[in-house]
């Protein structure tokens, strides 16, 4: 029999998240449940998979999932075209919102702040660890943009493949990396009967502010 949607609910029971487990900051924390998802969620799941959202100059929200590619002190990490649809979105508004969900922990973590484009250096280094396919490819595809058909992104490679026959493909001037500086994040275990643990991290004059909010 067909569940329907108003049936399908799954009671969390896995785990707790108190504020003695808790660290005063949050980047030890999301680095601690990055780890056990790695550990946890079982393949194909990348556990570096989030939604992004950003907010166009209308104020309409659009979001997407990317992959994360790094994460220090001063922030959190991914790569794309600077001429897609998300970097005219930031362009426009630099404030943007990232959620990972990690069903098998049965844990989400949203994080917000501003996103800044990374260094292009720190761009090159980045695309230069790409496998060829993909180094190509940010040259190929003209993100976002309305393609006639498949042959024409096909065709759009075969030029791009022409074009570095004899010299390495180095890091196009409209891709690269942008870094989310940010500003709350929060930590989410499901419990039992909705009644869920949230640990939210918000920086106060440069020092995280750690509060538990209602389910
Ligand atoms: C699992 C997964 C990972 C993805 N990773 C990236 C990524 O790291 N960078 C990227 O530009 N697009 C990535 N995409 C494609 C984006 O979801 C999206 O289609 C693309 O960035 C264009 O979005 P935009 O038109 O809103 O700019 C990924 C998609 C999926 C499903």
């Amino acid at each position: 029999m067909t569940q329907t949607l108003a049936d399908m609910r799954r009671d969390y029971t896995r785990d707790g998240l108190s504020e003695e487990q808790a660290p005063a900051e949050p980047f030890s924390l999301f680095q601690s449940w990055f780890g056990d998802a790695v550990k946890t969620e079982q393949l194909p799941v990348e556990p570096n998979a989030m939604t992004l959202a950003t907010v166009d100059a209308e104020a309409r929200p659009h979001c997407r999932v990317l992959l994360l590619k790094g994460l220090d002190e001063r922030g959190f990490t991914f790569f794309s075209n600077y001429d897609s649809a998300k970097g005219e979105q930031l362009s426009a508004n630099p404030f943007a919102a990232m959620t990972f969900f990690w069903p098998a922990l049965e844990r989400q973590v949203r994080i917000e702040g501003r996103v800044e484009r990374v260094t292009p250096a720190e761009s090159d280094a980045y695309y230069q660890v790409r496998p060829l396919g993909s180094r190509l490819g940010a040259w190929a595809s003209p993100q976002s943009r309305v393609i006639r058909d498949r042959v024409e992104l096909e065709s759009l490679l075969a030029q791009t493949e022409q074009r570095f026959l004899d010299t390495a493909p180095s890091c196009p001037p409209h891709w690269g990396g942008y870094r989310l500086l940010p500003e709350r994040i929060e930590f989410w275990q499901g419990r039992p009967s909705r009644l869920h643990d949230r640990l939210n991290y918000r920086l106060v004059d440069g020092a995280w502010v750690r509060e538990r909010l209602a389910p």
